[in-house]
């Protein structure tokens, strides 16, 4: 049996998911964190526990059970809280490709997640990685492990959204590159599917410059994406 939803909780998902949007915000260097260390762990593990609510439809490959990540979820998630964030800004200095806007996102954040999905290989693979193995298979699994963890994704960055803070889902740049693959220790055959940037709850009173999503309001006239079948 499903649990009572609270009577107002249809408005706020309502309020939440139209209040998420895309603000990258960029410092011009290191900021001090809002949340304490302890706060910070609290709000990536109640992300955490949103991200594994997510549907999911297929169980990954006995592959990708490494060390204590064994789940047979599709995706897995990589959390650096916001000291960890300034230390890898500082690393990535002396990595290729150069940073860019994800250093100044780095020193703004109070938390990165990133998202990785687990895809479904065939044949031979190779022992060492350089790149993701890009172009995956086109297959229906891979397609559905892909929408799950874009499903886990979006729950975090509602999550995110209903605690106030500010959020990004970024490619990762440079992140997803071997280099700074190396620094995080994240295996070159997951493939990245996102680099979540959660920013302060004050981040906007700041002062940093923000930039929101460049197609936040494009193509969004619902006759223009959706038809009703009449049969
Ligand atoms: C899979 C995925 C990857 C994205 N990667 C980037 C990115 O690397 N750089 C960027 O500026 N925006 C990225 N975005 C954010 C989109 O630009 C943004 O969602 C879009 O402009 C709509 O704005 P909104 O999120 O405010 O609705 C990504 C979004 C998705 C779903």
């Amino acid at each position: 049996m499903m649990e009572k939803i609270p009577s107002n909780a249809d408005k706020a998902i309502k309020e939440v998911i139209s209040q998420r949007k895309t603000t990258k915000v960029l410092a011009e260097a290191p900021w001090s964190p809002t949340l304490t260390p302890e706060a910070q762990h609290s709000l990536i593990n109640s992300l955490l526990e949103l991200a594994s609510s997510a549907p999911y439809h297929y169980k990954s490959a006995e592959r990708y059970k490494r060390g204590d990540l064994t789940s047979t979820l599709p995706f897995r998630a990589y959390t650096l809280n916001a000291n960890n964030c300034r230390k890898l800004a500082d690393q990535l200095h002396e990595v290729q490709p150069p940073a860019g806007k994800i250093m100044n996102m780095l020193w703004a954040a109070e938390a990165m997640i990133v998202m990785s999905w687990l895809p479904d290989v065939f044949g031979e693979q190779p022992e060492v990685r350089e790149m993701e193995p890009l172009p995956f298979t086109g297959n229906l699994r891979n397609m559905e492990h892909i929408a799950a963890a874009s499903a886990a994704i979006q729950n975090i960055l509602l999550g995110a959204t209903a605690a106030g803070h500010p959020s990004y889902w970024s490619s990762g740049g440079t992140l997803r590159q071997k280099e700074a693959r190396t620094l995080l220790g994240i295996p070159m055959d997951e493939i990245f599917l996102g680099c979540l940037f959660v920013f302060p709850e004050d981040a906007l009173e700041r002062g940093a410059d923000v930039k929101l999503g460049k197609l936040r309001t494009e193509g969004k006239e619902l006759s223009s994406w959706s038809k009703s079948i009449e049969l």
